[in-house]
């Protein structure tokens, strides 16, 4: 409530937030966190946490009266439509030169993404963090973040016979016929789980397609995880529907930050003004930055350093589809959850996620979530005008990663005789090329903080999230996340604390 004071105020209850709250709380350290989203914990009219995928409902999308899906049209028809306004659970948050798409509620991104947890291959680990000790990483905080996070890998017997991976298998024998190799992705999901779906002994959940929107079952998001050990420490409050807009030194010491109570219409219905000794920015690539932008822009934070809002990437994310022979059918059951990719990042600097199209009808197309070596980093800034935080991100910024993702594709077609779908990003459009699920940077480790994340300039302010990886982890970003801020917190808890 107003006017409290407490200990430790995390802002945002994604990955770094998480392991950040639940670390101190083990150390005997009360901690309140602070979530703009829902807390996700009620069914709706449907009996359902989450709405289904194929028929997304206001619980769909953060604030918008129209959804706005990654892929916007299939056969050329658009396939968007009006939803009521509410804070649902998938943000397209739009910038001048890219969408970028994050979770919102208790579980950040763990409530929406794919659950493809992959840890980079440790020779181009010093690429992505160059300060850091891979030692430590990967004997250490690599092993725990797996750990918590409850990663698997498919159990290849059962890859070869499920219906619901039939999509994979096309995807590895092409890739295969190409010379590329074809590796299994570990992933959060619970396998075993799976195989009952699949068998129609338990509601289904990925092999209904369930993803973009939540997981009603089968996926371990930090609900599962890191937030259902959190809650039995007994010691961390979690706010849903509560945003830090601001956060500044206090009078007499520890920092005063103002924090809005949402309503699920996304109006303000209250203005808390609270006082923390500690602040753990935890808001996620955008959040943190916008908020670290804004607050030295505007005086709260004048003394941030000049790194702030720099080094922004997309992970390199670029999407297409193929076209398929008539021969190849890809399945009309398909499991949400990619379990595999091929690998051409040391020659061609592409790893491609062989995805699902979870139409229900068989497509006889293969679609693909590729990453790529892009070079590019954008910065955010302050503007004035608007009083928003803008990105400078230009679309054509996209090229490089189009033709990294062309040294896959341009091959395999030539190989099958087939050619890309140009159905799905809108009317003669290949390339999937205005979006990105996985920001990364704007507050990198080593420049606009010390090297464990800690912002000097004000004692007690620390930056936990996907901003401190300066733009591309090579693999999906949140077991890097995870390992960083257990590394990160560890060092704080035992020299701060
Ligand atoms: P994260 O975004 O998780 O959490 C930040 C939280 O802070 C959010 O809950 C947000 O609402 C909250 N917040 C923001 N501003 C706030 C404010 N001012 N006040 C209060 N709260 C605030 N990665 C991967 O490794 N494998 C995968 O398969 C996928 N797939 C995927 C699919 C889709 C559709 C998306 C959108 C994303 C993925 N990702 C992924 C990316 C992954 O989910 C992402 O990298 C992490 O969630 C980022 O973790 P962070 O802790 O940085 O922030």
């Amino acid at each position: 409530s107003s006017g409290a004071r407490v200990s430790v105020l995390v802002i945002g209850s994604g990955y770094g937030g998480s392991v950040a709250a639940l670390r101190l709380a083990q150390a005997g350290v009360d901690v309140h966190m602070i979530e703009m989203g829902m807390a996700w914990d009620t069914p709706g009219a449907d009996g359902k946490i989450f709405a289904h995928t194929t028929k997304p409902d206001e619980r769909s999308f953060w604030l918008r009266t129209k959804t706005k899906q990654p892929l916007s049209s299939f056969l050329g028809f658009p396939i968007d439509r009006d939803i009521q306004r509410y804070t649902g659970i998938l943000d397209a948050e739009e910038f001048a030169g890219i969408t970028v798409y994050q979770g919102r509620g208790v579980g950040g991104g763990s409530l929406v993404n794919g659950g493809m947890a992959v840890t980079p291959k440790r020779e181009n680990f010093r690429a992505i963090l160059p300060s850091v000790n891979p030692d430590e990483m990967y004997n250490v905080y690599y092993p725990r973040a797996n750990a918590e996070l409850g990663v698997h890998t498919i159990d290849p017997a059962w890859f070869e016979v499920a219906e619901c991976y039939q999509y994979a298998r096309v995807g590895r024998k092409q890739a295969q016929r190409s010379g590329f190799p074809f590796v299994f992705v570990p992933n959060v999901y619970d396998w075993d789980y799976m195989k009952q779906e699949q068998a129609g002994t338990a509601p289904r959940s990925a092999v209904a397609g369930e993803l973009l929107y939540g997981n009603n079952y089968g996926k371990k998001s930090l609900q599962k995880t890191y937030l259902k050990q959190i809650a039995a420490t007994g010691r961390v409050t979690i706010s849903p529907l509560h945003r830090v807009t601001s956060v500044t030194p206090a009078p007499r010491g520890g920092y005063t930050v103002e924090i809005e109570q949402l309503t699920t219409a996304g109006a303000v219905s209250t203005t808390k003004t609270i006082t923390a000794d500690t602040v753990f920015f935890a808001a996620g690539s955008v959040g943190t930055s916008k908020l670290l932008v804004k607050l030295k822009a505007t005086g709260a934070l004048p003394n941030l350093n000049s790194e702030i809002g720099k080094g922004w990437g997309d992970n390199g994310n670029v999407m297409c589809g193929r076209a398929n022979h008539i021969w190849d059918p890809t399945g009309t059951l398909q499991a949400s959850v990619p379990t595999g990719g091929i690998d051409n990042w040391a020659a061609g600097g592409a790893f491609a996620e062989v995805a699902p199209l979870p139409t229900g009808i068989e497509t006889w197309a293969s679609f693909y979530l590729t990453l790529t070596n892009n070079p590019h980093r954008a910065r955010f800034h302050w503007n004035p005008s608007t009083k928003q935080v803008d990105l400078d991100w230009q679309k054509v910024w996209k090229q490089p990663s189009i033709e990294m993702a062309k040294t896959i594709f341009h091959k395999i077609n030539a190989t099958e005789g087939t050619i890309y779908r140009s159905d799905l990003f809108g009317v003669n459009t290949i390339w999937g090329d205005h979006l990105t699920y996985h920001p990364l940077g704007g507050a990198v480790l080593n420049k606009a903080t010390d090297n464990y994340g800690r912002l000097v300039e004000y004692p007690g302010l620390y930056v936990m999230d996907g901003s401190l990886i300066p733009g591309n982890t090579s693999v999906n970003p949140f077991v890097t996340i995870t390992a960083l801020a257990e590394r990160n917190i560890e060092e704080i808890i035992a020299s701060d604390f």
